[in-house]
């Protein structure tokens, strides 16, 4: 078996063992929801269980969801049809995909990083749409997220993907920041396309 269908089958293990509403929408999103309209096209890039994606449907966006654990996709696609919600989901290796993406008014992607797509990221967002992205950065020292630090943002390099685009939101805490309201080790970042 090739590491990248080793990795994809250990998603799939970890999502058979997760209910649906385990995870929640990114805080990235929740927190800038005042950005977002009461519908339009919205994609959420490797999605997981989807709860960017539900939180969006929920809004009135209706949401393509792509990632490529089939267990995952399949429960996202019982839990939007007994809700009634409008998500499409799409089984597409990232890390394999030569495809366009298509074109939305709103892009998420959290806890997932592929620095090479950033650019067709982009590129799929229609003007005046936005990306919202999260993931993790710094050093992965004891906190959550990959041990590996290719799978980490450096300091700044999200404004850094970003530059060239208006910046409406940004968030890096510093390393030795204490509390409940801080997300070390994180860094978020909202992007409008002119
Ligand atoms: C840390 S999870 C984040 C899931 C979701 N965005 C969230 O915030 O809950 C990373 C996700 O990336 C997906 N993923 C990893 N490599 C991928 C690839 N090459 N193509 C598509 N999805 C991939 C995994 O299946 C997993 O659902």
């Amino acid at each position: 078996m090739t590491l990248l269908a080793n990795k994809q089958q250990n998603w799939n293990q970890r999502y058979q063992l997760k209910a649906i509403t385990e995870p929640e929408a990114a805080y990235v999103l929740t927190a800038n929801s005042h950005l977002l309209a009461d519908k339009g096209r919205a994609l959420d890039l490797a999605c997981g269980l989807g709860a960017n994606a539900i939180f969006l449907a929920r809004k009135g966006y209706q949401v393509t969801a792509v990632d490529y654990s089939a267990v995952a996709l399949e429960k996202l696609d019982r839990f939007a049809e007994s809700e009634n919600l409008s998500i499409n989901s799409r089984l597409i290796d990232l890390e394999n995909f030569e495809g366009a993406l298509g074109n939305y008014d709103l892009i998420v992607v959290s806890y997932y990083l592929q620095r090479e797509l950033f650019p067709l990221i982009l590129s799929a967002i229609n003007s005046g749409g936005m990306l919202f992205y999260q993931t993790f950065s710094g050093i992965a020292d004891n906190m959550s997220g990959p041990k590996n630090a290719a799978f980490r943002l450096k300091r700044s390099e999200l404004l850094a993907l970003s530059s060239g685009h208006e910046i409406l939101y940004y968030r890096e805490d510093p390393d030795n920041c204490i509390g409940d309201d801080c997300f070390k080790g994180e860094v978020m970042i909202v992007v409008k396309r002119d």
